[in-house]
This record gives C-alpha cells, sequence and structure tokens, in this order.
C-alpha cells in the first residue's frame, strides 16, 4: 500500500466523496501501478462494477471524465487516465518536487517518522546459546532485529529489545561433565574459547563414549537444584561469555533494553508448570508433561521431559507470559531462524490456551541460514565462521579498498570500520530474510554493486557536492527549512531528477512495507533505487556547474538525497560517513 501522504490523502478523500465510498474503504483499494509509466497511483474500477452494474473499463473512462475538473483543482496531479480496468494517476513534476524537497528537508530523520505513540513492540532478537563465540549465524538475528527495533522505534512505538540469552538447559550439563573431566587449568583462564573447546570435545568423545549422556543429564539436573558449587561455575561461564560478545554487540552498534535469558525462568517455569497442573492444562505422556495443541500435524508443546527437568520451550513460556505481563505490548515479535517455524506455532498456541489476549500479536519473524559453500553452517560440524572474524576481516578488507581509492582521507580507520560493518549488515538486510544466504566476500564488498559501501558511497559523493556548493554539512531543523525555496523546485522537472525523485519519494513507503512485514530489505532495496537514481543525475545534470536558481534547485535535491541516505542507512544500523 502507498504511503499515506499528501498525495494519497487528496485522491482517497476525492474518490470517497466523488463514488460516495468509505474514505477508508477508498484508500485500501488505491493501488501502485506495477509499471511507473501508468502512473503514480491506481484506482481498480472493477471493485466498483458490481454496485454500480457496468463493466470495469467503461467505469474507468467515465470517471475519467468526471473526476477531471476535481483533479485538476488540487493542482497535485495530471489530469487522470483509464488504462483497461484502472484509473490512473501521475503526481505533477513540479509538486511531487516541492513536497519531496520540503519534506526530506524536515530533519534527518523524520521523513517517513510517525508521532511517538503509547503502544509497546518487544523484540526478541540476537538471544544466542552462550559459551561459544557468537557465529556468523546469531548475526542475522541480531541485525534483523535491531533494524526492526530502529524501524518500529521510528513509526512511534515504545521498543523493547530483549537479548533473551540461551543461558540454561542441557548443554550446560555437556559443559559441566566436560570441564570436570578434561579441563586442567584454573578458573581465571576460563574464556570462551575454553569453552567452546570443551562443547566441541564434549562433542566428540560422545561419539564413541554415549554414557557421557547420562552424565551430563545428572550434571544438569544437580545444576537445577542449585547445587552452589554448579552454580558458581556456570555463574563464571556466563560471565565470561557476556565480556565475550560486548564487544561485538558494540561494533554492531546494537543495544538491548533487557538481557534476561533462560536461567532467568527457571523459577517460574516451575511456577507455571504448577499452576498449568492445578487447571488441568497440562497432562503425562509416556513419563513427560505435554499441553496439546490440538493443531493437525503439530505435535504436543512439552513442558517436562521424563527425566523431570525443564526445557528450552517451558522457559520460552514463562518468559512470554512475564513480556506480556510486564510491557503490556501490542505485539512481540520473535527474530529467530526458520528452523524453529513448529516450536514458535506451538508457543504461540499454547500462549492462548493459557489466556493471552489476540490483541497482544505474537508473531515469529523466520529467517534463512547462512551457507558456506552451500553447506549449512553449523557449530558442531566445525565449519564454523565467527562473527568476530568475519568482522574483522570486513574491516580489513575495506581498509584495502580505502587505501586504494583514497589513499590520502584522514579518516580511513572509522571509515573502514563504517564501511566493512555496513557491508556486513547491508548484505545480510538486502535480501529477503527467509531465503539462504551464500556468503561472498566480493560481492559483499563491491563498490558498484547492490552493497553497503554503493549506499555509503553515493552518500559521500552527496556530502562532497554539497560542501562543494558551499553548504554545510549538518544543518539544524530551521536551518534546513529555510534552505527551501519552493519555487526553485519547479525547475526539478528532467527526467533524471523525476526519476530521482520517485525513488525518495517511495522511502515512507518502503518504511511502512518494511514494518508491516517485519522486512528490512523493503528499506534496502529502496536505498539501492535511490544510489542508482541519484547517480543517474549526478552524472547528467550538473550541479556545482549549473547557475542561478538550477544550482540552488539541485543543490536542495542533493541535500534531500542526502537526508534520505543517511535516514535509511541509519534504520539498517549502518553508518553513513561523510567522505571515502
Ligand atoms: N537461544 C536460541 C537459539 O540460539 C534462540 C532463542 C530465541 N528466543 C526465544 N525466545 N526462543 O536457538
Amino acid at each position: 500500500m502507498p504511503a499515506m501522504d499528501a498525495f494519497f490523502e487528496d485522491l482517497a478523500a476525492i474518490l470517497s466523496r466523488h463514488l460516495a465510498l468509505d474514505r477508508e474503504q477508498a484508500a485500501i483499494w488505491i493501488e501502485k501501478p506495477r509499471r511507473p509509466e501508468l502512473g503514480d497511483y491506481a484506482f481498480p474500477c472493477f471493485r466498483l462494477a458490481k454496485t454500480l452494474k457496468q463493466p470495469p473499463v467503461a467505469i474507468a473512462s467515465r470517471l475519467a471524465d468526471e473526476l477531471g475538473p476535481v483533479i485538476e483543482e488540487t493542482g497535485s496531479f495530471e489530469p487522470p487516465r483509464a488504462i483497461g480496468p484502472y484509473l490512473n494517476f501521475t503526481m505533477k513534476p513540479e509538486r511531487l518536487a516541492a513536497y519531496v524537497v520540503q519534506a526530506t528537508l524536515e530533519g534527518t530523520h523524520g521523513y517517513g517518522a510517525l508521532p511517538s505513540r503509547d503502544e509497546t513492540v518487544v523484540i526478541d532478537f540476537s538471544s544466542p546459546n552462550i559459551a561459544r563465540p557468537l557465529s556468523i549465524g546469531h548475526l542475522r538475528s541480531t541485525v534483523i532485529g535491531n533494524c526492526l527495533e530502529q524501524l518500529f522505534h521510528h513509526v512511534g512505538y515504545q521498543v523493547v529489545s530483549i537479548n533473551y540469552l540461551g543461558d540454561w538447559g542441557t548443554q550446560f550439563g555437556k559443559l559441566l561433565t566436560a570441564y570436570h573431566r578434561w579441563f586442567e587449568g584454573g578458573l581465571g583462564q576460563i574464556t570462551v574459547s575454553v569453552l567452546f573447546q570443551l562443547y566441541v570435545r564434549y562433542h566428540q568423545e560422545v561419539e564413541e563414549h554415549p554414557e557421557l549422556e547420562d552424565e551430563a543429564r545428572a550434571a544438569f539436573k544437580v545444576l537445577e537444584a542449585g547445587d552452589e558449587e554448579s552454580l558458581k561455575l556456570w555463574r563464571l561461564f556466563r560471565e565470561v561469555s557476556l565480556k565475550g560478545m560486548a564487544p561485538l554487540y558494540e561494533l554492531l552498534g546494537v543495544q538491548f533494553k533487557d538481557i534476561s535469558g533462560e536461567s532467568f525462568y527457571n523459577l517460574a517455569a516451575e511456577q507455571m508448570i504448577d499452576r498449568l497442573i492445578q487447571n488441568n492444562l497440562a497432562e503425562e505422556s509416556d513419563g513427560a508433561l505435554i499441553i496439546r495443541t490440538g493443531e493437525k500435524n503439530l505435535g504436543p508443546f512439552q513442558l517436562r521431559k521424563s527425566d523431570g527437568s525443564t526445557l528450552y520451550s517451558t522457559r520460552d513460556l514463562a518468559a512470554l507470559t512475564d513480556r506480556v505481563e510486564k510491557y503490556d505490548p501490542v505485539k512481540i515479535l520473535y527474530v529467530v531462524g526458520s528452523e524453529q517455524r513448529d516450536h514458535f506455532r506451538k508457543l504461540f498456541n499454547v500462549a492462548r490456551q493459557l489466556g493471552v489476549p489476540e490483541s497482544v500479536e505474537l508473531r515469529h519473524v523466520p529467517f534463512g541460514l547462512y551457507r558456506l559453500g552451500k553447506l549449512k553452517i553449523s557449530t558442531r560440524a566445525g565449519r564454523v565462521l565467527f562473527m568476530e572474524d568475519v568482522l574483522a576481516k570486513a574491516v580489513e578488507l575495506a581498509r584495502g579498498l580505502i587505501e586504494e581509492k583514497n589513499p590520502s582521507l584522514k579518516t580511513k580507520d572509522q571509515v573502514a570500520h563504517a564501511v566493512g560493518v555496513g557491508a556486513i549488515i547491508f548484505a545480510d538486510l538486502v535480501n529477503d530474510r527467509e531465503k539462504n544466504i551464500d556468503f561472498d566476500w566480493e560481492a559483499i564488498l563491491n563498490f558498484d554493486g547492490e552493497t553497503g559501501p554503493y549506499i555509503q558511497y553515493a552518500h559521500a559523493r552527496t556530502c562532497g557536492v554539497l560542501k562543494k556548493g558551499g553548504q554545510r554539512l549538518e544543518i539544524d531543523e530551521q536551518g534546513s527549512a529555510s534552505s527551501f525555496d519552493p519555487a526553485a523546485t519547479g525547475l526539478l522537472t528532467s527526467e533524471e531528477e523525476q526519476a530521482l525523485l520517485r525513488a525518495l519519494h517511495a522511502f515512507p513507503e518502503s518504511i511502512v512495507n518494511a514494518v508491516s512485514n517485519c522486512r528490512p530489505s523493503c528499506i534496502a532495496q529502496n536505498l539501492i533505487t535511490v544510489a542508482r537514481m541519484f547517480s543517474r543525475f549526478y552524472h547528467n545534470c550538473p550541479v556545482i556547474q549549473a547557475s542561478g536558481e538550477q544550482r540552488a534547485a539541485r543543490l536542495m535535491l542533493t541535500r534531500a538525497v542526502k537526508n534520505v541516505l543517511q535516514g535509511g542507512l541509519k534504520l539498517l544500523g549502518i553508518e553513513a560517513p561523510t567522505s571515502m
């Protein structure tokens, strides 16, 4: 659906008045034509065929005649055109220019934003299992989640970001077993990579010695029963892990409001089980405790294993009900790989059985896997790419490129960091999130491809033009408003300028779509179009060399591009250096 801007509002008002339609209904029916040469908006007349008892094509051509004068009056659109069963509307070039330039100048981060409202969205993202280094697999949840946090905030929601650490469960039984059997150093020597080695060793040894499974299970039971010695070690493992992660989150610019993991819900999970038993919701099955989902092809939800210990699912249920109580959210989003689809279907089903009202939207935001040469990345198989190494390598490669392209740049370090990390983030977000991603260094850092560096480079170029044009880069709200000259925007009518303006005009719409579908790729794709159209404009329409009003108009347009690229990158969680 198109964004609700002045053009859209005008059109919806005219259509609803003329057709005696509900305003909302008219708005819902307005579409965006598939091909831009058909116009900017289209009204599908077949929607009216039944009520008007006329063929859609006839309705379209009649409406084109009838609405001509009213549309003319708004000054916003060319005369409407009937194209097949559609009535199509095209924005007037000078009105498009004036609108977009003014709207984008209203402040770097205001375009496409909505006023703050009193509704909370909880976003559960990143949420790694601890005691091992963050792998590239964790990157997806982290960057998608962070982008959603920025987006929901941008459109007015209060956002609670939660890093729901996997810091409890049978894997700690394995780790404790490995620690007792094979670790020989002192406690002070424990690091994330030591813990990871122990974990890997456990999985190797268990192949030969299946009895280790029982030992690990027992160790976890002891931990869950509150054994002080085990708890002390577990606390240390957790602390070491958190310390190991912190610099990576910092590098990615990610912050969480709440870092409570599974361990936090250990007790609550037990209490919840008692309640469920009392309410006759839980039942025994082969010694385990379950809740039936009653859905076809969906197994039961497990509350307790036959050995009496709780599970990931149990704790997730306790966490969900706690979040509903604590934050009173309108939505809870779980940014977790698509392999957990069934887990979330069961979790949400059971949450409803427990009385979580439908007014709280529960949504799993699934994503595909990274593949290394078509192989799924798995920690146990040893084909691991650690996030730390990937980010470091990206920054190093970016530094090499900068050395080559712009050796005299003063801010090399900062820029290498922004470009390297930005390249990784963009390469992730530009994809339809449910697809798997083949990891490819060259494609990610290509300055001419659909990449982060390409967008950042376009942004840096706008900054260069503005500086040459004698403009300050950072201007306050008032400064930007006063630099707007409505008369000059009337000059932005060339094909290149109009195409660029249309790309800018589509930015708020990309935000609307990104938010409603939880798809950061909508924004990334829009930024690619903006950068492409800017590059065409830059090569074909002189800015600094133009004279008088035209120069002023093109500088304004360049400023508009800068604001959208900078604001868009920020929503994606990517920095926008002013020179590269
Ligand atoms: N720690 C889990 C894993 O790495 C993801 C947790 C996602 N969040 C949740 N509430 N279940 O697979």
